[in-house]
């Protein structure tokens, strides 16, 4: 079987441990020759990279590994590039939360203001990355999942219409996973179907793939009491506390659209001030993960480097992420793999924008994602994904022209934003907090 080159942009990523260790478990069905690490912080990789190399050198000699910040090297001769990198790090995630939060608006990674700040971040990082990419390896894939993915897609589709990236997001990898549980499933065993945008989106129908048997209904029952919160752990990731509080709050949003099973970043959007009562504007989501995952993460490095020895180390499988193994394996053997990806629309959802990048289930060959066809969609749900993707339009078109007036706009068209007044503070100030990140905006 051939192997394959890999390079993970990002290589510093608090996600990198999991997603080698997962590439390692998965070698017979996803053989790899070379695994490299890119990232632009070399002192922030070198902790993962040397510990990486010292598992390796023990647990998968044949595989030639190396960490750099040189693009060339990284680059070079690769077939995929796995990215999740994080522009301005979890310092500037913690802004993202906690400048909305100042005016009692939801502070998020991806929803809302911090999405749209962070956007405007990653857009520059994502289009240095595919760059080199198609600079010296013109035949590879990305598979991308930094986010924002939403507006990452639709700068892809704007500023590299041709370039070979696929934008994908774990969250209904992870939900999935739940409603497997629920009914006493494997993942493996349903096949759904799903209409939205990147978190921001609905499963119209979990079917059994032997029986065909729909299991939409006993799915909805479970979570109009319990939410996604399952009984036993089914993730390694999603598990901390704010999570479980997640998952449960699927139920009230349940309640809004009983028809469908909701994405959970759904609850942003519908019951903001709910959501921020439940924020300690203090400590965000960001402290939770640099206290908790970032620490073990880094911690179990150092103690590897220490050592110098991986055995009985506290680096864990993401065994969550082998839908990344699926999805190269897709490209790789063309094995026509179902899964859900941030495409393009083109009549995927029959009654909404062709030019939307919608998330939906795709069938996944050598020569990419090709769209399931998803019907019409119900004109609440239409309503509320078109001021949505709108808003993440007008952050990339705001961003490609330097343009305050459509940044404001953008921030206006959020439906967590109360107001236009609101929302002009606001971008005034994640300009200043943003400040050589952005592009400048007149
Ligand atoms: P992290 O901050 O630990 O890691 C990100 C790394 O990217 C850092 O080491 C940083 O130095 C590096 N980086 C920043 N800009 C770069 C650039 N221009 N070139 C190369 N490297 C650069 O962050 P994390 O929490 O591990 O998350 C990583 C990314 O993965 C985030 O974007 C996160 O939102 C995303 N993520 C997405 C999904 C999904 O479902 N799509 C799931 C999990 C995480
Ligand atoms: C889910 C989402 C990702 C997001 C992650 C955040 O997996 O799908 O897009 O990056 O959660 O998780 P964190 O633990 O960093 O808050
Ligand atoms: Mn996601």
């Amino acid at each position: 079987m051939k192997k394959f080159s890999i390079v993970i942009a990002g290589g510093g990523s608090t996600f990198t441990p999991g997603i080698v260790m997962m590439l390692l478990e998965n070698v017979d069905r996803f053989p790899i020759r070379t695994l490299k690490l890119y990232d632009n912080d070399g002192e922030r990789q070198a902790v993962l990279g040397e510990a990486l190399e010292i598992l390796l050198k023990e647990q998968a000699p044949e595989i030639d590994f190396s960490y750099t910040t040189d693009p060339k090297e990284a680059f070079t001769d690769v077939d995929f590039c796995m990215a999740h990198i994080r522009v301005g790090k979890y310092a500037m995630r913690e802004q993202d939360e906690k400048i909305p939060l100042k005016y009692g608006i939801v502070g998020q990674e991806t929803c809302g203001p911090g999405g749209i700040a962070y956007g405007m971040r990653s857009i520059t990082g994502m289009m240095e990355i595919i760059d080199y990419m198609e600079e010296y390896s013109p035949d590879a894939w990305m598979l991308n999942y930094s986010n924002p993915a939403a507006i990452v897609a639709e700068a892809c589709r704007v500023m590299r219409p041709n370039a070979k990236v696929l934008n994908i997001c774990d969250m209904p990898v992870g939900t999935l996973r739940r409603m497997s549980q629920i009914i006493g499933k494997t993942p493996a065993e349903l096949e759904v179907r799903y209409f939205g945008l990147n978190h921001f989106g609905w499963w119209t129908s979990v079917k059994d793939i032997a029986t065909g048997h729909e299991y939409l209904d006993e799915i909805k029952e479970y979570v109009a009491e319990n939410g996604y919160l399952t009984q036993v752990e089914v993730d390694t990731q999603h598990m901390d506390e704010s999570w479980q509080a997640t998952h449960k709050k699927a139920k009230d949003l349940l309640a809004i659209e009983p028809r469908f099973l909701p994405n959970t970043y759904l609850k942003y959007y519908f019951y903001p001030d709910y959501e921020v009562a439940h924020s300690n504007p203090e400590f965000t989501r960001a402290n939770e993960v640099m206290a908790g995952r970032e620490k073990e993460v880094f911690t179990a490095a150092k103690e590897i480097i220490e050592k110098g020895t991986a055995e009985n180390s506290n680096f864990h499988i993401d065994s969550h992420a082998s839908f990344i193994v699926d999805l190269a394996r897709a490209i790789a053997f063309n094995t026509h793999e179902r899964m859900l990806l941030i495409v393009e629309n083109n009549g995927a959802i029959a009654n909404f924008d062709d030019d939307a990048m919608v998330e939906v289930p795709c069938i996944v060959g050598s020569d990419g994602p090709e769209p399931l066809a998803q019907g019409k969609i119900p004109q609440f749900e239409r309503a509320l994904m078109l001021q949505q993707v709108t808003a993440e339009k007008m952050v990339v078109e705001a961003y490609i022209e330097g343009s305050y007036q459509k940044l404001w706009q953008a921030l206006c068209l959020s439906k967590i934003v109360p107001n236009a007044a609101v929302a002009k503070n606001l971008l005034d100030d994640l300009i200043i907090a943003n400040k050589g990140f952005w592009p400048e905006l007149n």
